[in-house]
């Protein structure tokens, strides 16, 4: 969560940063701020809301750093939002991350006179530089004996009025060099910089340095050089184009991305369908959408013969006694970074598990850390809301379950074809059905089996995008409690296929019968629909194209009730907090 963002180069840095935080506010819009280097001193602008909607600033600066918040620490104010400063302001700092420490330090540092002027745990950062400053430390050296003062994770940019430069420092937050001619860029995303170069330099945990017109990176006290790469994306993915929101471009990219994650190397799939048959126990591992990718997997995982466990990544420490070294898990994270599922793989790892990463950042700490990683080629997911990483997702398991009964993988390629039909089709009926639902109380998605995993995956959607109260369960779960929920015109939204269709519609009449109003999302039309949502009948495969409408439904929910489809209240893209 947060962004941030620094710029050294012979161009004005103002509007370039401000720029690449709107292309980081993905990752938390609470508020931001911005600090230019105006002559002898620092300026720093500061706002509440979303950089997106700030006009300009107007300072000429060739050394900029900027920020966007997700609160951690402190309420969404402009005193909380970065950067934040010493008592002088001559130095200031944005950080993503949390200083775990934060509580002593700042008693430390009132005792020693110092004020706070915020909440947040950053503000430690410029008043520990500040005193050993003042002990007689230059910039640099008060910079590093910081870091060795802070513990918990971070990204750091910090910049001092009569230092050049920018000190940079990371562990356990993400941060990325971009390289361009006359100009050097720090950010937590590469999209915050792509317009101006693709040249990158990945930084790994426990890298500090400076940047200035040449770039000093330093690990354990060692000067060290990290090569250069070239950024995976080109900026074209990272613009909405002609879609009002990322989130319905990111939806009709689908039957493109799901073939480009079904474009593996055939010998990782063998590889890795060799490590799941061999291992004493699989875990699937995963939050949110990709832990719902997750469970509907393991029912395919089923049918190949090898049961493997879903597990949300928050609760894997209850698995502990489970792991040793024949254990595998499949770790599932669009961003790689999410911190629950860093933590589960950390301890798995610790216990001699085999890690496999389905991951979408390929320079992540996940793709990082694992011992076989199988890249969803999605190209950056920016709505905060993950539609086409669900599917891809779910394309990369069915492959591997495939490949555990060396079946290929064409039929879900056909899926892929299909998915476009489907968007075409209910493009045009997915706004009718949210005009029907905009003012609904209370939404229940249900299914069986692998569609039961869709249906909460469903809920998900709808209520996070447009806040809506939706519920996914088995449609078997129904009568145990939930039923007394049902009354006049509240949706329920039923996912049913060849196999749980039987089941599943005595649970549709069931609800129907006591007032619901029913939509159907089925290949097949059954009177207990009063909607009916067409999906293709191809083979098994039902679950991963049953999402695609329920995400354009979601969407338009959304706009025709005044919210933000990309930017939802409370959320940001990678949780990298506990
Ligand atoms: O980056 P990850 O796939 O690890 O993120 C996991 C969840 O935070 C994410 O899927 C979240 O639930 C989204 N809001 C879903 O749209």
């Amino acid at each position: 969560m947060c962004g941030i963002l620094g710029y050294i180069g012979a161009r004005n840095g103002t509007p370039i940063v401000h720029e690449g935080l709107k292309a980081l506010s993905y990752r938390g819009y609470d508020s931001w701020g911005i600090a230019v280097q105006d002559g002898a001193s620092i300026v720093i602008q500061k706002g509440v809301g979303d950089i997106t909607k700030t006009p300009v600033i107007q300072q000429h600066s060739t050394k900029v750093i900027g920020h966007t918040r997700w609160a951690t620490h402190g309420c969404v104010t402009k005193e909380n939002a970065h950067p934040h400063t010493n008592k002088e302001k001559t130095i200031c700092t944005v950080h993503n991350g949390i200083i775990e420490n934060y509580a002593e330090l700042k008693t430390e540092l009132e005792q020693k006179g110092y004020t706070f002027a915020s909440q947040t745990d950053t503000e430690v950062i410029p008043h520990l530089i500040d005193f050993y400053i003042k002990q007689g430390q230059n910039f640099e050296q008060a910079f590093t004996t910081m870091l060795g003062r802070i513990e918990g994770s971070y990204a750091i940019l910090c910049a001092h009025d009569k230092t050049p430069g920018l000190m940079f420092a990371r562990k356990g937050s993400p941060l990325v060099l971009g390289l361009g001619k006359n100009e050097h860029f720090i950010s937590s995303d590469i999209p915050s910089f792509l317009q101006h170069t693709q040249t990158i330099v990945h930084l790994e945990d426990g890298d500090y340095g400076k940047i200035s017109d040449k770039i000093e990176i330093y690990n354990n006290g060692k000067q060290i050089t990290r090569q250069p790469t070239t950024a995976p994306w080109d900026i074209e993915i990272a613009k909405k184009g002609a879609y009002p929101h990322f989130m319905i471009k990111e939806i009709n990219e689908q039957p493109l991305t799901i073939r480009k994650a079904l474009n593996q190397p055939a010998e990782l799939i063998k590889q890795t369908a060799l490590l799941l048959q061999s291992a004493s126990t699989v875990y699937l591992v995963g939050c949110g959408t990709s832990y719902n990718a997750c469970a509907t997997a393991t029912y395919q995982f089923s049918k190949s013969g090898r049961q493997t466990i879903p597990i949300l990544a928050s609760e894997f420490i209850q698995h502990t006694n489970f792991i040793d070294n024949k254990t595998a898990i499949i770790a599932v994270s669009q961003s790689g970074e999410t911190a629950d599922v860093l933590d589960a793989v950390k301890l798995a790892k610790q216990k001699g598990a085999t890690i496999i990463a389905i991951v979408n950042v390929p320079s992540s700490t996940l793709a990082r850390t694992a011992d076989v990683v199988i890249p969803m080629n999605s190209g950056p997911e920016l709505s905060v809301i993950s539609t086409k990483t669900c599917t891809s997702q779910l394309a990369i398991l069915y492959t591997l379950a495939f490949a555990l009964r060396a079946k290929n993988t064409e039929t879900i390629a056909e899926a892929a074809d299909a998915s476009l039909h489907l968007l075409r089709q209910h493009s045009q009926t997915m706004p009718e059905l949210a005009k029907k639902m905009v003012d609904a109380k209370n939404i229940f998605c249900i299914g069986r089996n692998a569609m039961s995993q869709v249906a909460r995956e469903a809920a998900l959607k709808i209520k996070e995008v447009s806040y809506l109260h939706a519920e996914g369960m088995p449609a078997g779960e129904l009568k145990h409690g939930s039923i007394a929920l049902i009354e006049e015109g509240m949706p329920v939204i039923v996912f049913a296929d060849e196999e749980t269709r039987a089941l599943t519609i005595s649970n549709a009449m069931e609800v129907k019968a006591r007032g619901a109003y029913v939509i159907g999302v089925d290949s097949k039309p059954n009177p207990a629909y009063d909607f009916h949502i067409q999906i293709p009948d191809i083979n098994g495969l039902m679950p991963l194209l049953a999402i695609i409408p329920i995400q354009l439904l979601s969407y338009y929910l959304a706009v025709q009730r005044g919210c933000d489809p990309d930017k939802p209240r409370n959320l940001a893209k990678s949780v990298t907090v506990r």
